[in-house]
C-alpha cells in the first residue's frame, strides 16, 4: 500500500510558493488516495534549527505551522499530522544513514551553500567555510532522507526546489539496502503542476519564507488589502498587454502562473490564460491576480484566524499528541527492522 509522506519547516505562516508548489498537493493526495494508504505530513522543527531561530518565536511558529496546515485542508482524522521532534527514530534513524553517507555527495548539494551565500564551487572545508557551516545544515539532507524512510513513504510530494534532496534520499536507500537487508523504500517525488512560484519582487528567485523583503511573498494568512497591496507592486515590465514569456517577462508570466495554477479550470494552460486577458493592462491584469488569489486563501483565512484564538490551544496540542503516537508507532516498526539488518 501507499504511504504518502512530505514536511515543512515552521519558519513562518506558509506563502503561495509552498501552497501551490506543496500544500495544495498534500490536501489532494489526502482527498483521492486509497483508503488502505498511509499519510503523514510532519512539521519538521529539527530541519529549522540549522539555521539560528529565536525560542519563543519558534514555537509559536510551530504552532502557526499547524494551524495553516488544518486552515488549508489537512484532515487530522485522515492525515497523520505531527512534529519531527516528537518522534525520536527521525533522528535515530539519520545517526545510521549518516554513517553511510558520503561527504563528497553532501558537498555536491547546492542548499547548504545558498543558506550560507557561498558560490557553487564552495568546498566545506575552505578556510573561510568551515568554521561557518555547521555540521546539522551540512547533514541536512541526511535528515531529511530519514523523515522520508522511517515510514517507508513510497511517494513525497515536493516543490521542484527539493528534487536533489529527494534524490539523495533514494541513494541513501538504495544503499542500505544493498549492503543490508531490503528493509528501506526508495521513495517516488511527486511534483505538483506549480513547481516553482517566484518571488514577487525579485522574479528571477523563487518566493521564499527568507528573504527579506515581505512584498516578494503573499502568505496563506494575507487579507485582501495585504494581497492587493503586494501584487500592485510586484515588479512586471512596461510592455503592452499580457503574454506569457517566462524568460523575457519573467514578472507577467509568474503572475499568470499564479492565476492558472489557482485554478486550472480557468483555461487549458499558461499560455491559454495570457491569450484571454491579451488586451488588459497590466494594471486591469493585476486586478483579476488579485480577485482569483483573494478568492483562493479567503476560507484559508477565516479557518486560521479561528483556530489561532486562544480557546483553541487545547484543538491543537490534542492533534499534535495524537500525531505524533501514531507516527511513533509507524516510525518504530521500520526501526525493528533496521536495528535487525544492522546487528544492533
Ligand atoms: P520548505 O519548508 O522550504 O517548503 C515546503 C514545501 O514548499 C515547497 N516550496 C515551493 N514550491 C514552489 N515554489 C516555491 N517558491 C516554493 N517554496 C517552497 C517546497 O518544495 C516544499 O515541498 N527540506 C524541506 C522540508 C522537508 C521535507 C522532508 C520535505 C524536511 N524533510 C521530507 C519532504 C520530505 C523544506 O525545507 O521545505
Amino acid at each position: 500500500p501507499q504511504v504518502i509522506f512530505s514536511g515543512i519547516q515552521p519558519t513562518g505562516v506558509p506563502h503561495l510558493g509552498n501552497y501551490l508548489g506543496a500544500l495544495r498537493q498534500w490536501v489532494k493526495l489526502q482527498n483521492e488516495a486509497p483508503p488502505n494508504a498511509t499519510i503523514l505530513y510532519s512539521i519538521v522543527d529539527l530541519h529549522a534549527i540549522t539555521i539560528r531561530q529565536d525560542p519563543v518565536q519558534l514555537r509559536q511558529w510551530r504552532r502557526e505551522m499547524l494551524a495553516s496546515l488544518l486552515s488549508v485542508g489537512l484532515d487530522p482524522k485522515r492525515s497523520i499530522i505531527f512534529y519531527q521532534s516528537d518522534v525520536a527514530a527521525h533522528s535515530e534513524l539519520m545517526w545510521i544513514l549518516s554513517c553511510y553517507a558520503s561527504v563528497g555527495y553532501l558537498s555536491r548539494m547546492t542548499q547548504w551553500k545558498s543558506k550560507l551565500a557561498l558560490p557553487e564551487n564552495t568546498s566545506p572545508l575552505d578556510p573561510s567555510t568551515k568554521t561557518k557551516l555547521k555540521l546539522g545544515l551540512f547533514s541536512y539532507p541526511v535528515l531529511q532522507a530519514a523523515d522520508i524512510l522511517v515510514h517507508r513513504a513510497t511517494h513525497v510530494p515536493v516543490g521542484a526546489d527539493q528534487s536533489q534532496h529527494l534524490e539523495f534520499a533514494r541513494e541513501c536507500a538504495n544503499s542500505f539496502n544493498h549492503n543490508f537487508q531490503h528493509v528501506l523504500v526508495p521513495p517516488e517525488t511527486i511534483l505538483s503542476p506549480a513547481k516553482r512560484v517566484m518571488s514577487l519582487t525579485r522574479p528571477h528567485l523563487k518566493m521564499s519564507k527568507s528573504h527579506e523583503d515581505p512584498k516578494s511573498r503573499i502568505l496563506i494568512t494575507d487579507s485582501r488589502e495585504e494581497i492587493s497591496r503586494k501584487i500592485n507592486s510586484a515588479l512586471t515590465d512596461s510592455v503592452a498587454g499580457v503574454t506569457y514569456d517566462p524568460l523575457n517577462r519573467p514578472g507577467v508570466s509568474n503572475l499568470i502562473h499564479i492565476m492558472y495554477h489557482l485554478d486550472e479550470t480557468i483555461a487549458d494552460s499558461c499560455e491559454a490564460l495570457a491569450g484571454d486577458c491579451r488586451d488588459l493592462s497590466l494594471r486591469a491584469f493585476k486586478e483579476r491576480v488579485i480577485d482569483a488569489v483573494d478568492e483562493q486563501l479567503k476560507s484559508v483565512r477565516i479557518k486560521y484566524e479561528e483556530l489561532m484564538q486562544p480557546n483553541n490551544d487545547h484543538l491543537l496540542s490534542d492533534i499534535s499528541d495524537e500525531g505524533s503516537r501514531k507516527a511513533s508507532a509507524n516510525a518504530n516498526a521500520t526501526m525493528s527492522l533496521v536495528r535487525g539488518a544492522l546487528g544492533l
